[in-house]
């Protein structure tokens, strides 16, 4: 009787604490999971997971790339403007290097259909269901087609894809370099209607720049003589980088050709350039990433040393892009090392 009643008692209040404590996780206890393998992969997760161990000192299953790796298809991409404001009015300059062809700007359409015309409508007249709706107001201009739209310098635009602005996020994991400008491309041609411009077929963004089919373009539309244009071609061509360990740095010989390059861009103050910096390394070598950057950066703090107005000046790195030749011979490296300028208006 006694027995019983103990065994009765101590069922009922034992079952709840079992299942209380069972139940509850707790350091490296999961507690009880119901499916676990819905809750922890039976596969490796990339860069986790192992014990660490002599040979294996991270615990990773994936070792991480060597710095400075550039993922394919990225090399050409070094976006380099800040953040901000001041990033965002210095994007002004930035250039596309991918041409508004319209087989570009029909993949710019696909894109657009798949990540913008919910907020901006299909034909960019800010009419999609979240604008329309009221789910989030709408930006300040009406349509693509205003004069906003129009006059906005596509390096704006890609600023604003890339970063976001305002109420709008930043879509830099949605759309890869190459696809933002197709997009943005698509956006003026929405924007220009019938009057937009598209570009030959054949024009590619290696090197010849070809019509980029909107106002903002490259030195194919180099608004001097031809005449001045092969006297700038020809000193930028004597711009020359040492090589390592200081290789981030200009010859000297270099100044007396940019002296001619600042003389004619203050000149010209409405001009608008960008200084293209090429890199003559292996791109896994550290600092490949940044060393396009850095020396475009170099020749606009001399040009800006000079007088030429700082914002009429852009730095771009082109790692991938005209990259000529196997770079093994020191020929293939100089020519690697090379700045190019692209003048516009
Ligand atoms: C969630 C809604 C939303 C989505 C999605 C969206 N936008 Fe926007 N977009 C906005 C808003 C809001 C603004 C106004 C931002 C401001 O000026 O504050 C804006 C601004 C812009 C501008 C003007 C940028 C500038 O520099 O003033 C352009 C061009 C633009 N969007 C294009 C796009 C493109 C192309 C896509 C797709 C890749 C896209 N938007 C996706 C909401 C959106």
């Amino acid at each position: 009787m006694k027995l019983n009643t103990l065994l009765k008692y101590g069922l009922v209040l034992a079952l709840p604490a079992i299942s209380l404590v069972s139940c509850v996780s707790s350091g490296d206890n999961p507690g009880i999971e119901y499916a676990p393998n819905m809750y922890t992969s039976q596969a490796y997760e990339p860069f986790s997971q192992e014990k660490s161990f002599d040979y294996n000192p991270n615990g990773m299953t994936m070792r991480l790339p060597v710095n400075g790796t550039i993922a394919r298809g990225q090399g050409g991409y070094i976006y380099p403007h800040a953040n901000n404001g001041e990033g965002y009015e210095a994007s002004a300059s930035y250039t596309p290097w991918i041409a508004a062809t319209e087989s570009n700007v029909a993949e710019g359409e696909r894109l657009y259909n798949i990540y913008c015309w919910h907020c901006h409508g299909k034909k960019g007249k800010n009419d999609g269901p979240i604008f329309k709706d009221k789910k989030m107001p709408g930006p300040s201009w009406p349509a693509y087609s205003s004069d906003y739209i129009k006059e906005l310098p596509n390096g704006k635009i890609y600023h604003t894809i890339t970063n976001g602005k305002g109420l709008m996020g930043s879509h830099s994991f949605m759309l890869n370099p190459e696809e933002r400008w197709k997009v943005i491309h698509y956006v003026k041609s929405l924007a220009f209607g019938d009057d937009f411009k598209y570009a030959a077929e054949h024009s590619s963004a290696n090197g010849d720049h070809g019509d980029m089919g909107s106002p903002q373009t490259s030195s194919a539309n180099f608004p001097g003589t031809p005449e001045e244009k092969a006297r700038i071609m020809t000193a930028m061509s004597k711009v020359d980088f040492k090589g390592l360990p200081n290789r981030k740095e200009m010859k000297s010989s270099s100044h007396s050709s940019l002296d001619e390059v600042a003389a004619y861009l203050s000149d010209h103050p409405d001009y608008k350039t960008t200084i293209v910096g090429h890199i003559g390394v292996t791109l896994t070598e550290e600092g490949a990433a940044t060393l396009g950057i850095d020396r475009a950066t170099k020749v606009i703090n001399y040009l800006t040393s000079k007088g030429v107005k700082s914002s009429n000046l852009s730095a771009r790195s082109d790692a991938s892009i005209g990259r000529e030749g196997e770079i093994t011979s020191s020929e293939d490296r100089k020519s690697n090392r090379r700045v190019e300028i692209e003048i516009y208006k």
